[in-house]
């Protein structure tokens, strides 16, 4: 197992480049199953999560290799084996993300339950629902889901989702691009990785657009071609490192992420007195660190896009402990989404939880180090923006499950003057 061991206290400065999109390449990945054609994807972040499906994708029979710098080369040829294991299914959820892919290609495929995880139940009804609307046949038994579609193929469907999904949204979309007739996905999410997701498709030859509020109609086609797609960058590293600048009273500029993706987490730094500048031109945005004492204490609810992402809050929660006064965190999409505030406690925060879904965060309070883990994506990277902070050396535990989202998230922080090191435990 391994560690990070931080001394916090040094104000980041200097230039970082933001990855590409963990939340948009996992769904490009699935994307290439829908052609034979060889597919190539750039900007490709190096995680464990794309490692992880790039090994789940190999096995059923797909050719799926790392190319030259930050690129990834597909062709889904035949599926030999079409069986998502259990293993992978439980280091990372997204794997279920093949289910509308293969059953549009291949008609078939089988993938566990990937059940809860740290943020709570995180069922896949929906994603089912979807199937199901377009034909196929869904059997659940022994924690596996068995899906089939129809001889003739997957057929369009009016779909009404009755919570707005991501994952749901992509599944759907991504199976309605073979079926037979026109789908019409209604309160469909709109997060800016489903744009880039629907440019990919678009580049291989399907039929999507988004024709009303929270609508994307999808015409099917009888077959999709190769393509060739850079993934944007990734809006929620962006906003892990603008809040490491912030926190630390430094001066960062983040390159390659579009600010338009990051509007909400900006309206919040407005209302708190983060300094910034956006260039959406130049894809870049620099965040100016201010004294801590000039922040301001706010309440954020979390939203589907546009709205506050659920993934800002825990890092945000960093910031608002050297805010001055009572913050409060509201998390709408997850249960179970505030277990890192705990592990601040121990670092010194002031933080109540006034329910399963709301936090109050009061400060400014002087955080300092401590021995700290959790078994989640976004509360890992919070628990390094606390340690960045506080006076004194933390150890973080847990860190795989950073690896999974981040790359190479040490080395770019030293790139700005952070102390932290990875250390075998
Ligand atoms: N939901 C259902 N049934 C379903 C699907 C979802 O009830 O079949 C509920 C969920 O329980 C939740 C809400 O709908 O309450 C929204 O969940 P959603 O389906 O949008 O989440 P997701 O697609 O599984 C993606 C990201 C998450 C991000 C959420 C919300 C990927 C791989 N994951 O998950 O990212 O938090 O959208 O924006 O795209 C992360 O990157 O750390 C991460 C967790």
């Amino acid at each position: 197992m391994q560690k990070f061991v931080i001394t916090g206290g040094a104000p980041l400065s200097g230039h970082v480049r933001i990855a590409g999109a963990k939340n948009a390449v996992l769904k490009m990945m699935a994307a290439a199953v829908l052609t034979d054609e060889p597919c190539s994807l750039r900007n490709v972040p190096k995680i464990s999560d794309v490692a992880i499906l790039r090994e789940v994708m190999n096995d059923i029979g797909f050719d799926v290799r790392r190319s030259n710098g930050d690129g990834l080369e597909l062709q889904a040829r035949e599926a030999t084996w079409p069986f998502v294991p259990l293993e992978a299914a439980l280091k990372m959820r997204a794997s279920f993300i093949l289910l509308g892919p293969m059953l549009a290609r291949f008609g078939r495929v089988i993938l566990p339950n990937p059940g809860g995880d740290r943020i709570g139940r995180r069922p896949v009804d929906l994603h089912v629902m979807a199937m199901e609307a377009m034909g196929a046949t869904i059997a659940y038994r022994n924690g596996y889901y068995f899906a089939s579609a129809p001889p003739d193929g997957l057929k369009g469907a009016h779909i009404r989702f009755p919570t707005v999904t991501v994952m749901g949204t992509e599944n759907a979309m991504l199976a309605a691009t073979l079926a037979r007739g026109t789908t019409v996905l209604d309160n469909a999410a709109l997060e800016p990785e489903i744009d880039d997701l629907i440019a990919m498709l678009c580049a291989m030859g399907a039929e999507i657009e988004r024709s009303g509020e929270r609508r994307i109609e999808v015409q099917g086609v009888a077959r999709l071609g190769g393509a060739e797609h850079r993934v944007i960058g990734d809006r929620l590293e962006a906003e892990t490192f603008a809040i490491a600048a912030a926190i630390t009273g430094g001066d960062v500029t983040l390159d390659g992420i579009d600010p338009v993706h990051l509007a909400a987490f900006l309206e919040v730094c407005d209302r708190m007195g983060v300094q910034y500048e956006a260039d959406a031109s130049a894809s870049s945005l620099a965040i100016r660190g201010t004294a801590h004492t000039e922040l301001r204490a706010v309440d954020v609810r979390t939203d589907p896009y546009p709205g506050f992402a659920t993934d800002y809050q825990a890092p945000l929660s960093v910031l608002l402990t050297q805010a001055v006064g009572a913050s409060t965190i509201h998390e709408t999409i997850f249960e179970d989404r505030l277990d890192h505030t705990r592990e601040l406690v121990k670092m010194g925060a002031d933080i109540e939880l006034l329910d399963e879904r709301r936090a109050r965060i009061t400060g400014p309070t002087p955080l300092h180090g401590a021995e700290v883990g959790i078994a989640d994506l976004r509360a890992g990277a919070t628990l390094i923006l606390a340690a960045l902070t506080a006076t004194g050396t933390s150890v973080i535990s847990g860190i795989e499950h950073v690896d999974r989202g981040y790359e190479q998230i040490e080395a770019k922080l030293v790139a700005l003057g952070a102390q932290i090191n990875r250390i075998e435990a």
